[in-house]
């Protein structure tokens, strides 16, 4: 397939890796504690695992790992700028980048910020990139998406929990994906999802929040199609934002309607694959979700992807969604990271789900005093603890 006039000069995902959590809770096991049937999970929602972080992760010891696997590849020359995306956020007032630029042991001349719009904002940090790279090719841009899904325990939520990072370089001349123009965008103030700044778990109307996402998935693909967008049938295959993989099939039926299809759910499924082994692993992951559909789709996806065009559908509660394009790059399958990405996922240790509830109960104290969490995770970096109201990290051997 020809490169379409519209993705010139080329900008996009030169790399992307991925982290999670030290445990996973299959489940199976919270399908027994609740007395549920396990094919609700399985089948209903599509999900298997979930990852759980241990008391010394958290959203940036698992930006620090994805991160640092790109630094480790790419080195760090011309990155002037990093864009955390999280909902998960450990300060009001410092962006966990900053932590995460010492760890990984970026140069003082980089901007770093954070950016807050629930599942939605890694999507904004891309196209952000994507605005910066396009005033100086020469510059490139780290865009790191972290987050731990949390939940009340015996809460609806509760089985689309999950943890994940997505670290991408962005950059002029990309080796993954290029992104196209145009984008669609939609933005309606709704109460699906949202978590005050006095809670730890989220407040959700469950069945509301699935409206709300078709909704907007609707409406952004609505406007990307009135911008002069690609059809439906165009796109190889289309990465949604996974809260649980069951609703990327539910938005892709909506997106064939209103485009004059009618898939049957088994056609939906083998077009949606790809695109969801990973999250069925790893639960939902808000801001990263997204981006792990696509290293999934672009790690499992047996014939060559060159050239075809691949859809991202980004949605965030509250809500703002946004569907956009990009042509997968040639030579895209030499800068994979699949066996990578199956080992973190393989290497986790599995909980019992009384050991899931003690992590899911443990707080951290708010009163200053030194903390030192327990040393449990095997990946490369921790969450030492806390003192003087400040938090600390380090490298472990991992
Ligand atoms: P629920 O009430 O526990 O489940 O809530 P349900 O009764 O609706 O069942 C779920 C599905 O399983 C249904 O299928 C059932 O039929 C099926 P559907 O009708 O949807 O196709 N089912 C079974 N299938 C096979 N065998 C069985 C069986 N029993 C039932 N035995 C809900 C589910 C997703 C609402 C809940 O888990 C929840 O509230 N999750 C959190 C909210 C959420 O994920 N919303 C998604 C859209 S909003 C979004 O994506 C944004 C978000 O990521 C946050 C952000 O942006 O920051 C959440």
């Amino acid at each position: 397939m020809s490169q379409p006039e519209s993705v010139v000069p080329l900008i996009g995902i030169h790399d992307l890796a991925l982290a999670t959590s030290h445990y996973a809770l299959p489940l199976t096991s919270l399908a027994d504690h609740h007395g549920i049937d396990p094919a609700k999970f399985s089948h209903g929602i599509g999900q298997d695992v979930m990852s759980v972080l241990g008391p010394d992760e958290d959203i940036v010891t698992m930006a620090a790992e994805a991160t640092g696997r790109i630094l480790e590849r790419n080195g760090t020359e011309g990155i002037r700028t990093l864009l955390f995306a999280t909902e998960s956020g450990i300060d009001q007032s410092k962006s966990a980048g900053v932590y995460v630029h010492q760890l990984v042991g970026l140069p003082q001349q980089v901007r770093v910020v954070e950016l807050k719009q629930a599942c939605y904002s890694a999507t904004a940090a891309l196209q952000f990139a994507v605005g910066l790279i396009a005033r100086d090719p020469s510059q490139k841009v780290l865009v790191v998406a972290s987050d731990v899904a949390r939940y009340d325990l015996g809460s609806s939520g509760e089985s689309t929990q999950g943890a994940a990072a997505a670290a991408m370089l962005v950059q002029a001349d990309p080796a993954l994906l290029a992104v196209e123009n145009p984008a669609g965008v939609f933005t309606e103030d709704v109460m699906d999802f949202w978590r005050p700044n006095y809670r730890t778990t989220a407040l959700v109307d469950g069945k509301g929040s699935i409206r709300a996402y078709l909704n907007a998935i609707g409406g952004a693909w609505e406007d990307y199609r009135a911008q002069g967008g690609a059809e439906l049938s165009d796109f190889a295959s289309i990465c949604y934002h996974q809260p649980f993989t069951k609703m990327a099939a539910k938005a892709h039926r909506h997106l064939a309607v209103l485009s004059g299809g009618n898939p049957t759910p088994d056609e939906v499924a083998a077009y949606l694959a790809d695109t969801m082994s990973y999250n069925r692993l790893i639960g939902n992951s808000y801001t990263a979700s997204v981006y792990v559909a696509l290293a999934s789709l672009l790690d499992h996806h047996d014939g060559d992807l060159t050239g075809a065009r691949v859809g991202l559908a980004s949605y965030g509660s509250g809500s703002v969604a946004e569907f956009f394009g990009g042509i997968v790059q040639p030579g895209y399958r030499a800068r994979l990271r699949a066996e990578e990405h199956a080992a973190m996922i393989e290497s986790r240790v599995t909980l019992d789900h009384t050991a899931y509830e003690v992590l899911h109960k443990t707080t951290l104290p708010e009163d200053g005093r030194e903390y030192l969490t327990a040393r449990e995770t095997a990946r490369p970096f921790r969450f030492a603890g806390l003192g003087d109201h400040q938090r600390r990290y380090e490298r472990t051997l991992g």
